[in-house]
């Protein structure tokens, strides 16, 4: 299994997979990453690691259609088979969906449809959470169609919300669960044990 990751900041879901990989306990390669920022950690980090990586942006690309076309090409010249969109930011173009049309997963730190949608990511989700005076939360992993959060949900881990959190300590346990959750739903897609639809 050969994955694609799209990534607008930090990675560290892509790490956790890179490591995954590299410890065995997940058969697939992280064959390319790609960022809509030049500068992110994301780029860095497979930098370092010998992954090939590529900023592809409005800036590198003004044309959507030119920067839709050119995702999509740089996935299918670096071989990916499953596309993993891990805090990346923007909506991918037709073109992208088309060609990796039902092998495109996104990884949400919230229970979806309740805290998704256009403008829900990253501490919003959790601050929302926290002021809602939910009692869990959790990581949904979802299918990606062209709508923000709303394709076929394949996995979800509901997680207990703590009396005493606050933003920082909730996103910081969600995304330790994020990056078990990520590697292990992996695992099920390459044995075949869940299938895409
Ligand atoms: C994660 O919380 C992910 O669920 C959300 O954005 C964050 C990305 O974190 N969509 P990282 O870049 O993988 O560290």
């Amino acid at each position: 299994m050969n994955i694609g990751f799209l990534v607008s900041h930090r990675g560290s879901n892509m790490q956790a997979v890179v490591d995954a990989c590299t410890a065995g306990r997940l058969d697939a390669r992280v064959c390319v990453v790609i960022s809509n920022n030049g500068h992110s950690e994301v780029l860095v980090r497979a930098h370092n690691q010998g992954i090939p990586n590529f900023h592809l942006s409005s800036r590198t690309h003004p044309e959507p259609e030119q920067l839709d076309r050119a995702i999509a090409a740089v996935l299918r010249e670096h071989q990916a088979n499953l596309v993993v969109l891990a805090g990346y930011m923007k909506k991918l173009g037709p073109r992208t969906l088309f060609d990796f049309s039902g092998r495109i997963l996104n990884i949400h730190p919230g229970l979806l449809p309740k805290y998704g949608g256009q403008g829900m990511y990253g501490r919003i989700v959790h601050e929302a959470v926290l002021a809602a005076g939910e009692k869990e939360t959790g990581v949904t992993i979802h299918v990606v169609d062209g709508v923000y959060d709303h394709g076929q949900v394949l996995v979800e881990r509901r997680i207990p919300v703590r009396s005493d959190d606050d933003v920082d300590s909730l996103s910081e346990r969600v995304l330790e669960h994020e990056h078990e959750l990520l590697v292990s739903t992996l695992a099920q897609v390459v044995s075949g044990s869940l299938r895409l639809p």
